[in-house]
């Protein structure tokens, strides 16, 4: 951390937010709330300057507005427009980069891939790996759940659909944590940190042009859109997302359930009871514990819901803000592991909503079910050490479990 001013204690979230304060990593919801309240869009200076709104309504106006905000950067930095970034409308991680109509290309290319059919077709290698940790805990009576299991799940899912070495997967989750989490380091340090990353991404697809093979870099380096290749760019774009997008945010949802069954034994013994219950369960984990922010940047400036918004503010897309909006959900600060109605946006509403959805649930799904069926009941071994991730991806890093006899 350079920037001694950007972390200054945050004294008033309505006009100073920073979602790298210790306050808002470690339990953000309270804030929201009191945000919601008292100004529905917090302002801040820091990063350059930018916006947080706080309901659904907000959240669903500006994720459904391309004309007024754009997908160029999605992860708030010190900097805006860095010079050398690949140009809109692509951006450096198409689709979630790219603006309209680009938009509509890249992501078309993806979605087969991640359609139910094939998704479902993984279901049993994903089981697998979950086994296969669970074994690997042995015996123990306590170990910690989020570096023990769930960190494992979507690294190897992922990393085995790009076509990646398993034994790479540690690269992979520093590669994720350097693009999320070290969010607020100056341009100084943090862009010579992404070399290696940039190297490790060329290696692979040298690699994978001189030995083609059935994953899916193969099919991006081979899919052709009107008769012609992808450009060298869209195709590490795509990758890198595939990536980031496929490995943080699944692990901090398979933590993030662990650590509410861990906190609150009545909605663990249900589940263990009742298995039917899982499908709304994993909605409601979903809803409750949304690990994803998104960003976007104002094209112009614009009046906002009475704010005067600056051309190239950020807006700090809240969808787990959105998803604990009272006027949006019936009980919205409650978990009810039942919830019949959740038209939750976890996956992100309008164009850009996660094409990785199906996947994302069925990894979730299933490492729940394979860690309730080894351990029934288990609760925290030490409340304290629970440690969160920095950033726009929220889930547990530190679960310090006790298995319940
Ligand atoms: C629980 C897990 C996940 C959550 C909560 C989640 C959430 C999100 C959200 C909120 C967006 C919208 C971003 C925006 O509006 O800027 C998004 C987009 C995306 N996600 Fe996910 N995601 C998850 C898992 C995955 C997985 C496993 C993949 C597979 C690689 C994936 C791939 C993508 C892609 C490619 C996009 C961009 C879509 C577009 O721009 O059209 N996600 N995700």
């Amino acid at each position: 951390m350079t920037d001694i001013e950007a972390k200054r204690p945050v004294r008033d979230f309505a006009t100073d937010w920073d979602h790298t304060d210790p306050q808002w990593v470690h339990d953000p919801y309270p804030i929201w709330e009191d945000l919601r309240e008292r100004c529905p869009v917090a302002h801040t200076d820091r990063y350059g300057g930018g916006w947080f709104p706080t309901t659904h309504e907000m959240v669903s106006s500006i994720a459904n507005d391309t004309e007024h905000f754009t997908s160029h950067q999605v992860v708030v930095i010190q900097t805006k427009n860095p010079e050398g970034a690949p140009p809109a409308p692509m951006g450096g991680a198409p689709p979630i980069t790219s603006d309209p109509p680009f938009h509509q290309i890249a992501r078309r290319l993806i979605l087969p891939a991640f359609a139910p059919g094939p998704v479902n077709a993984l279901e049993g290698q994903v089981r697998a790996l979950c086994v296969k940790h669970l074994d690997a805990l042995g015996e123990v009576n306590e170990f910690d759940a989020a570096t023990n299991y769930a960190q494992f799940i979507s690294p190897g899912v992922i990393g085995k659909m790009l076509g990646f070495p398993e034994s790479d997967e540690d690269l992979f989750r520093e590669f994720v944590h350097l693009v999320l989490d070290l969010v607020d380091l100056e341009p100084a340090v943090r862009i010579p940190m992404f070399v290696p990353m940039a190297e490790y991404f060329t290696a692979q697809i040298e690699d994978h042009v001189a030995n083609p093979r059935d994953d899916f870099t193969s099919y991006l380096l081979n899919v052709e859109v009107n008769g012609e290749k992808l450009s060298p760019e869209h195709v590490r774009g795509t990758m890198v997302l595939t990536l980031v997008a496929g490995i943080d945010t699944t692990w901090s949802a398979i933590g993030s359930a662990i650590w509410h069954l861990a906190t609150h034994a009545e909605d663990l013994a249900r589940l263990v009871a009742e298995p039917t219950l899982m499908t709304l369960a994993v909605e409601e984990f979903l809803r409750f514990y949304a690990p994803v922010t998104m960003a976007r940047l104002v094209k112009e400036d614009l009046d906002f819901y009475g704010v005067a918004m600056k051309k190239d503010d950020w807006i700090l897309l809240g969808f787990p803000a959105a998803n604990r909006d009272p006027e949006a959900f019936v009980d919205a600060d409650k978990f009810i592991i039942d919830r019949a109605v959740n038209r939750h946006a976890a996956f992100g509403l309008g164009i850009h909503r996660c094409a990785g959805s199906n996947l994302a649930r069925m990894e979730l799904r299933v490492a729940i079910e394979e860690f309730i069926a080894r351990y029934p009941k288990f609760e925290l071994a030490d409340p304290s050490a629970v440690t969160w991730a920095q950033g726009q991806v929220r889930g547990p890093r530190s679960i310090p479990l006790r298995v319940v006899a």
